[in-house]
């Protein structure tokens, strides 16, 4: 079995090391809209399928970086973190693997533009933010396919947050994950609206690593989800290249609920919706029937993120005044 360090030396072999006295970079939140759900490889999370997501523009993580003396240090959005909260040991035991010798240390600062207070996840844009950081701060010089590889080995949809606008993440089928990588669709739609509606904030039950290991393990439907993203994905490349809304919102809207069926059939089940989510849902249903065209797609959380075209903004704004929208083509 590979290690992750096993990866990154590979990726980084013969690459002349310049370090710079700090590296900063951002990078998007994205947002799936063909889910990535189960992995093949644990360890490098490699995944069982391919997914397809948007950026979420300026909505993101800025990372800075420079090397310490005597410890690392972990700030976030301004405050110093201490040694045991969970983000400051992901972020050490990430940083292990690239410290140039074993006493090295970091100092990481990392903002989120993207709230996090209100439940939207900043992982996936954390690591990118970080490898892109640490790319800077070493002056590797790496392309897209690299830092997408590195990325991935922090958080699975980290790989996809390295690039803008719609982003293809081929699953590959190497044991060593060097063809599991992102890389950027050859299209843009400015008119696409994204929807951030919080239904709740607080800590979720399960967090989406375990949640997808357990379905992966117990759920007698996960069988049938390769098949319904080799289906999807082929629909949303489509409606992307036509610019079919309906077609889009459609193909996102049921691979979520399609992604939450195998976990709702997980034994113990994993059930993540609350009163609010389906109320939610069912009022984007009856809009939808007085021909607004709103759909929606969900994560491993309660939270609802609401797909519309520009021209529809002020409809939904009135129906959802506490929805914050998005626009991830607005600077193309
Ligand atoms: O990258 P992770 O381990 O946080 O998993 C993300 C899983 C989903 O957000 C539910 C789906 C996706 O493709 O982003």
């Amino acid at each position: 079995m590979l290690k992750k360090r096993d990866v990154v030396r590979r990726v980084l072999q013969g690459r002349p090391v310049r370090a710079s006295p700090e590296g900063t970079a951002f990078a998007p939140a994205n947002i799936a809209l063909c889910k990535y759900w189960g992995k093949r490889d644990e360890e490098l999370n490699l995944p069982v399928t391919s997914s397809l997501s948007v950026s979420l523009g300026s909505l993101g993580s800025r990372v800075s970086l420079t090397l310490a003396e005597g410890a690392d240090v972990v700030e976030l959005n301004g405050t110093v973190l201490g040694a045991d909260t969970p983000f400051t040991k992901r972020a050490t035991a990430f940083l292990d693997l690239f410290r140039p010798d074993p006493s090295a240390r970091f100092r990481l600062s990392a903002e989120n533009t993207i709230p996090t207070a209100a439940g939207f996840a900043s992982s996936a844009s954390g690591f990118a933010a970080l490898v892109l950081a640490l790319d800077r701060l070493f002056g590797w010089g790496l392309d897209r396919k690299s830092l997408s590889i590195l990325a991935r080995l922090g958080s699975g949809s980290a790989c996809r947050s390295v690039h803008e606008g719609f982003v293809e993440w081929h699953a590959g089928q190497a044991a060593d994950g060097m063809d599991s990588c992102a890389e950027r669709l050859d299209a843009t739609w400015p008119d696409l609206r994204m929807g951030l509606l919080v239904v709740s904030d607080e800590e979720k039950s399960i967090g989406s690593r375990p949640a997808m290991k357990h379905t992966v393990e117990t759920s007698p439907l996960y069988t049938a989800w390769p098949a319904k993203v080799e289906k999807d994905l082929a629909a949303l490349k489509d409606a992307i290249r036509r610019r079919d809304f309906p077609m889009l919102g459609r193909t996102a809207e049921s691979n979520a609920l399609a992604m939450h069926a195998t976990m709702i059939a997980a034994w113990p089940p994993v059930l993540y919706w609350l009163p609010d989510s389906v109320h939610a849902m069912q009022r984007i249903r009856a809009l939808r029937d007085k021909e607004l065209e709103l759909y929606f797609t969900m994560d491993a959380g309660p939270n609802l993120k609401l797909l519309f075209e520009e021209k529809d903004t002020d409809a939904v704004t009135q129906a959802f005044p506490e929805v914050e929208v998005v626009a991830p083509f607005a600077n193309p």
